[in-house]
């Protein structure tokens, strides 16, 4: 079988196929033992993601532990941030700590457009590494989205209320727009520069999209990271893009609109619901916390998604977000198996 007609990537394009296929969100995370082992290795986070032999062994995790169809490239959506000018530390118990914060239209303007071939070699190296190594599975390049990126450098890290966001949003428009000017930039350089690095497929991290109304999405959010698709169709008309946000299901009418394949959705966001708004390939979405529940739950959760799944004109399964740290590894193959076993049996 050529790579190209691998399950996921059927699916993404809304072609029939003879089950499911998998992949987890954070499937290369702390759940893991190895993970953990070879990120203790590593030093910190960020140098786990700067060095391509443990970022690349660190991929491949879950393909042998619990035998998702894809990898995910092992890294995060901030290792792009860092260069753009703002150190960036992942903090225990805290999360990201982004310093300095964006504040201003200059601060805006004195950010850096990473070049990923200078700037970012280690990540481009890993896509190789793992290329060489997989090559029965798709590999799944991924970038936060200008929204999601932006909210975390003006925020400096988490946030609960996105109240620097918001702010720059409403009531600086050059620092916005120079903001997601320079992210939008970002991204399709980053984007593309995996593609042309061998990813398969690319995921486009909004997460924290659905904290804005409909309409300041519409208005203020929608036309950057359509313009970031837009310009990733021209160059790779082939290359399929997953849309993801979370708590985003009053947005799906706006992202429907957007050339995408795919939309990612949370677990709150019902298929139906959703294939009423939207006419893409889904995928998703079983919640997180499924997965601490017994045997008989998952599967019968697991039953609903897939018949419904089966309306849509392609379906991925995945967890609505990611799968949380205490989860029981053997939960996570179960998942896997059951997804496999059912959707064959749900097609005859
Ligand atoms: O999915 C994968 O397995 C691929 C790797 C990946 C990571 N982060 C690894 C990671 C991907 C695709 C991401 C994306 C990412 N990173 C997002 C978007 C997805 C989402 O969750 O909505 C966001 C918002 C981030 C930012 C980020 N990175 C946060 C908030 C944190 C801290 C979380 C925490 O629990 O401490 C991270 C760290 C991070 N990224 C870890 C991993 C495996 C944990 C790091 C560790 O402690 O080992």
């Amino acid at each position: 079988m050529s790579l190209k007609d691998h399950p996921i990537l059927r699916a993404a394009r809304g072609e029939k196929t003879d089950y499911t296929p998998i992949w987890i969100m954070r499937q290369a995370g702390r759940y893991s033992e190895r993970y953990r082992r070879i990120r203790a290795k590593a030093g910190s986070f960020m140098e786990l993601c700067r060095n391509p032999e443990l970022a690349a062994e660190v991929t491949l995790i879950p393909i042998e532990e619990i035998g998702v169809d894809a990898a995910i490239l092992f890294s995060d959506i901030l290792v792009p941030v860092e260069k753009m000018g703002i150190e960036v530390k992942f903090v225990e118990g805290k999360g990201p700590v982004l310093s300095p914060k964006v504040e201003t239209a200059d601060d805006a303007r004195r950010l850096k457009v990473p070049e990923p071939e200078k700037d970012l070699p280690y990540v481009l190296e890993t896509i190789q590494l793992i290329k060489r190594r997989l090559t029965d599975r798709p590999l799944i390049g991924f970038s936060g989205a200008p929204f999601t990126l932006a909210s975390y450098m003006l925020e400096g890290g988490s946030s609960k209320n996105y109240i620097n966001a918001k702010s720059a949003m409403w009531n600086s428009p050059e620092l916005w727009d120079t903001l997601m000017g320079k992210l939008v930039d970002t991204v399709v350089e980053y984007l593309s520069a995996q593609i042309e690095a061998g990813v398969d497929l690319v995921q486009i991290f909004d997460s924290w999209m659905g904290v804005l109304s409909r309409e300041d999405y519409e208005r203020f959010v929608f036309p950057y990271t359509e313009k970031v698709v837009k310009a990733l169709k021209e160059r790779h008309p082939s290359v399929p893009i997953i849309h993801f946000g979370v708590n985003a299901s009053h947005l799906l009418e706006v992202n429907n609109r957007l050339p995408v394949d795919v939309i990612g959705l949370d677990w709150k966001t019902e298929i139906p619901f959703a294939l009423e708004r939207i006419d893409k390939s889904i995928q998703g979405n079983l919640d997180p916390v499924a997965l601490f529940a017994d045997e008989k739950t998952i599967t019968e959760k697991v039953e609903k998604i897939l018949t419904e799944g089966l309306k849509a004109r392609g379906h991925i399964f995945n967890l609505g977000h990611g799968i949380l740290p205490p989860t029981d590894p053997a939960k996570a193959r179960f998942l896997v198996e059951t997804v496999h076993k059912l959707s064959r049996e749900l097609r005859t």
